[in-house]
């Protein structure tokens, strides 16, 4: 893997570069350690989150042909084009477990493109290759705004086992049902963590953005609008943000009346064993404003202001039987992807997509150097990508 160090353009604003690296280096090292609890060996280690996959497929990613010439930038620079791509399809949650909880919530669901070989000078290859990678959620903002508060979360987690209920303790405080210990705990948790009035409204924030992603069913992963939630670059003098609209609601996508642990693998299953191929509208939202909120993560971006436009369009061809084989599965699982394989000139910015870059690779790193395979000598990694391709492309 060789990465490529493009100039910094406008729109980031770093408040203080030091603290921010200190906190990346922290999460980077805590990610590790909730790998090794959470897969202790002989397991097999998954990724730091999203580690359920719904299933993969193959599409096709094609630039609109009526792309207007201002949005012809980067992997959007010539109308009709077509890239080969696949899609997984996943949970977001950082354990393997039922599709909705014991208690009805509902969690965030993944979808992850990498469109193949798209030419030009890319920050990071894909194990030689250059691709296109663009992650989602279902949700048009992301949980947690900043590094400060992602790392606050990592540290919950590596102490509580993964559960995150204390990172909203400071909005107990007011509770009148707390006796004096809580109140004491939480406040020393407050003091101890140097949380600010500031800092008790972005939890406020996650609050309710968690509560949304709990209220929203998905009944089937191939029918729901996805979100980059972070913004990227658009050239180097504008910003957007992406997302993915199916075009047609899929026949028979209601939300099962008692659903299976692993019901949106099966409705993804379902689908792909049709005749009909499946398609979404890739759009993007972009702005040339100098936008302070571009280093929040959680911050909406006003459809009304901002439209999404749709330029290009992603099918994915069906039936795809093979996305059941054992084989296939396996080859999912063994990709890895990062907002950092992308063009230049779609470089992920603001605080969040900066912690992305090191935590990604130390998730990816972590779960392939755990599958030594002696009988070649060519990187592990690199081989599974190419069989993956052959299996699906031909
Ligand atoms: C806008 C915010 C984000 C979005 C839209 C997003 C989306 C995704 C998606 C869709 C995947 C699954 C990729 C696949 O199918 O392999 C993924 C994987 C992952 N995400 Fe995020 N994510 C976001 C923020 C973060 C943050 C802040 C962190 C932690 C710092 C993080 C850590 C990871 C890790 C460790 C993986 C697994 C990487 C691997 O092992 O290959 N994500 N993310």
């Amino acid at each position: 893997m060789t990465e490529k160090h493009s100039p910094m353009c406008p729109f980031e604003h770093i408040e203080n570069s030091d603290q921010e690296a200190k906190e990346i280096a922290e999460t980077v090292d805590l990610t590790v350690q909730l790998l090794d609890k959470r897969y202790p060996s002989p397991d097999k280690i998954l990724r730091g989150v999203h580690p359920k996959s719904h299933g993969c497929v193959k599409a096709w990613f094609e630039i609109n042909s009526d792309i207007k010439q201002h949005l012809q930038v980067g992997l959007f620079s010539t109308p009709g084009k077509k890239f080969d791509a696949f899609i997984r399809f996943s949970n977001a949650a950082a354990r393997l477990g039922p599709d909705i909880s014991a208690t009805g919530e509902h969690g965030s669901r993944g979808m992850a493109i990498k469109v193949l070989n798209v030419g030009g000078e890319v920050l990071i290859d894909d194990h030689g290759a250059s691709n296109q990678d663009f992650l989602m959620i279902n949700q048009p903002v992301f949980a947690f705004a900043n590094t400060e508060d992602y790392l606050r979360l990592t540290r919950i987690l590596v102490k509580n086992n993964d559960n995150p209920a204390a990172f909203f303790s400071p909005l107990k405080l007011q509770d009148p049902a707390l006796i004096e210990e809580q109140k004491r705990q939480i406040q020393a948790y407050i003091e101890a963590e140097n949380i600010s009035q500031e800092d008790i409204q972005r939890i406020l924030d996650t609050f309710k953005i968690v509560q949304k992603i709990q209220a929203s069913a998905v009944a089937n992963p191939l029918d729901i609008q996805y979100f980059s939630a972070a913004p990227f670059l658009f050239g180097c003098n504008k910003v957007m943000k992406f997302s993915v609209r199916p075009v047609s609601q899929i026949s028979h996508s209601e939300f099962p009346v008692n659903p299976s642990a692993n019901y949106l693998r099966e409705a993804l299953s379902e689908t792909m064993h049709k005749n009909k191929a499946i398609v979404f509208d890739f759009m993007i939202q972009v702005r040339d404003d100098d936008a302070m909120d571009i280093e929040n993560a959680s911050s909406l971006w006003d459809e009304n202001r901002f439209p999404f436009i749709k330029v290009a369009k992603i099918t994915i061809p069906a039936p795809q039987v093979e996305i059941d084989l054992e084989q296939h599965k396996a080859h999912c699982e063994s990709l890895a992807f990062t907002p950092w394989h992308s063009l230049v000139e779609h470089r992920p910015i603001g605080s969040i997509n900066r912690l992305r870059k090191p935590v990604y690779q130390a998730s990816a790193k972590y779960r392939n150097e755990a599958e030594p395979d002696p009988a070649n000598n060519l990187p592990f990694f690199m081989r599974i990508l190419e069989r993956f391709f052959k299996f699906l492309f031909g």
